[in-house]
């Protein structure tokens, strides 16, 4: 499967973030990821429904929406409500989802990707018993709540061991998503170490040219092809 490189809108200019998002679009962005925060979980507010609705009327890239919120439980399928037609995954964090089981599946209902993220410390193990109903892990590689955050260099074994309990599965093949610091320095590694889908904020919005810096990230990512280490 092609590989994706999905800009966060959490590091783009709020104050014009139509135009940010159709920029990100012609410069090639796969999906846009859309940060959910409600100071509980994370040390941080960002982006709610209205913002979502908003967005939907740009006609976006199709909408990763990574929720950092203590009920996700409660709110997944409000955000897919909100942003429809343009959502494409809807992500809770496992740390705080009390009803994993059935939240993916209502996510799934809406004929939309349901997501499982694990914080830097959450170990592995932890996604075992749900592996079968997801279609995507991903995987923080920074601690949720801010973007401009540096990688944090161990979550790449943690990547190549989830790549490795996916390639060995015989069920169901999720992707791996990789959220937070991943740059032009990392993404090489962190492709190598197996991950799919490439989430990055500061790491596009704060280069000059979105276009160039998406091509160059699948240039990398290109060159990491077939060598999973
Ligand atoms: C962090 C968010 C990330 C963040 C990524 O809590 O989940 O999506 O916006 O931004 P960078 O790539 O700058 O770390
Ligand atoms: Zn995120």
């Amino acid at each position: 499967m092609k590989k994706l490189i999905v800009p966060s809108i959490l590091s783009a200019d709020f104050a014009k973030l139509g135009d940010e998002i159709n920029a990100v679009q012609e410069a090639g962005a796969d999906w846009i990821h859309v940060d959910v925060m409600d100071g509980h979980f994370v040390p941080n507010i960002s982006i709610g429904i209205p913002v979502v609705e908003a967005i939907k009327s740009i006609g976006p890239p199709p909408m990763d929406i990574h929720l950092m919120i203590d009920n996700p439980d409660e709110f997944a399928e409000i955000f897919i409500e909100s942003g429809q037609p343009f959502v494409k995954l809807v992500t809770v964090q496992i740390e705080t989802s009390k009803l994993l089981y059935s939240t993916l599946a209502k996510i799934k209902s809406h004929g939309v990707m349901a997501g499982v993220a694990l914080n830097p410390a959450t170990p592995l193990s932890s996604v075992e018993e749900i592996l079968t109903y997801v279609d995507l892990i991903l995987i923080m590689t920074v601690e949720p709540g801010f973007s401009g955050q540096k990688f944090i260099k161990t979550m790449i074994p943690k990547i190549r061991r989830l790549r490795n309990i996916i390639d060995k599965s015989d069920n169901n093949k999720p992707l791996i998503e990789v959220d937070g610091g991943i740059n032009l320095d990392n993404i090489r590694d962190v492709a190598e170490a197996g991950a799919d889908v490439f989430v990055s904020g500061s790491g596009i919005f704060k280069t000059k040219s979105y276009a160039e810096t998406i091509q160059e990230m699948r240039d990398m990512v290109e060159i990491a092809g077939g060598k999973h280490l």
